[in-house]
């Protein structure tokens, strides 16, 4: 697999400017700016319907923005003439469903866009998916079908599959929201893990406990705005909006906070 360059130090991973989308006439995510520095976690937190994962699907493009520009190591990947596979190619995603290839084995699952995107060598593209697969704590699992393993290794895989390129940033969409309650830590050790180890990443998440102690930026969204935004004291602890105090509020409520 190719090095990238080094981006000049000091620019964003990942730069949103007043990234705006509709669905019909419904705005989703209005005049968004978000910067994302190397090496840190950005938070998305707020409601359901807030714009979390759509912010997320457009800056991974599988969303056509209205206007504004995104910029991936300072280079805008909504210009037209920009290719969104070799895009996406720089981006990890992971979801909520886990969305294995229920035929294939954990190894060919990990391996498979190496292999077929990236035209890494097969043996090549094994030995990062075992290594990653070890660090994951699945070991011994790379000959399983998806359907052996609990939704808590199932995801641990779809990481190891995002990871497997290489990639320069991770998105996270909710990725522990489909997981029973004692399957949600194993999850969230693994993005502390990778936290520790330079990865730069943005993740929505219901999670506000893990959002606190692993995020360098909190943003909450309410209606597609960017309300307010700051490091996880600033917002959790003495949040400025009357709308994110009443947000945090309700999570208290729910015993979720
Ligand atoms: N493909 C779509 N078509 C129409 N509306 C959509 C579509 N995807 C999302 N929306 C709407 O956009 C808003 C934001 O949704 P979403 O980004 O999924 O929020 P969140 O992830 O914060 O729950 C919601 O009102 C949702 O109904
Ligand atoms: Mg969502």
């Amino acid at each position: 697999m190719s090095e990238r360059p080094a981006p000049p130090d000091g620019q964003p991973v990942l730069r949103l400017e007043a990234v705006r989308k509709t669905f019909g006439s419904t705005v989703v995510l209005r005049d968004v700016d978000l910067d994302v520095a190397p090496h840190t976690v950005t938070a998305l937190i707020g409601a359901s319907g807030s714009g979390k994962s759509t912010l997320l699907r457009c800056a991974n493009l599988l969303e056509e923005i209205d206007d504004g520009a995104i910029l991936l190591d300072g280079e805008d990947i909504t210009d037209p003439r920009v290719n969104p596979d070799t895009v996406r190619r720089r981006i990890g995603v992971v979801f909520q469903a886990y969305n294995l290839f229920p035929h294939m084995t954990v190894l060919e699952n990990i391996t498979l866009a190496p292999r077929r995107v990236h035209r890494v060598p097969r043996a090549q593209a094994e030995e990062r998916a075992r290594e990653l697969l070890e660090r994951l704590g699945l070991g011994g699992r790379a000959g399983e079908y998806p359907d052996r393993l609990s939704g808590g290794q199932q995801q641990r895989v779809a990481i190891a599959r995002a990871l497997a390129v290489r990639p320069r940033l991770l998105l996270l969409d909710e990725i522990t929201a489909a997981l029973d309650p004692e399957l949600v830590g194993e999850v969230l050790g693994v993005v502390r893990d990778l936290k520790d180890e330079g990865m730069t990443m943005v993740l929505a998440t219901h999670e506000m406990g893990f959002a606190r102690d692993v995020a360098d930026q909190v943003c909450f969204l309410d209606g597609g705005v960017v309300l307010e935004r700051g490091t996880p004291d600033e917002v959790f602890g003495a949040p400025r909006e009357e709308r994110t105090r009443r947000f945090l509020r309700r999570l208290t409520e729910a015993g979720r906070l």
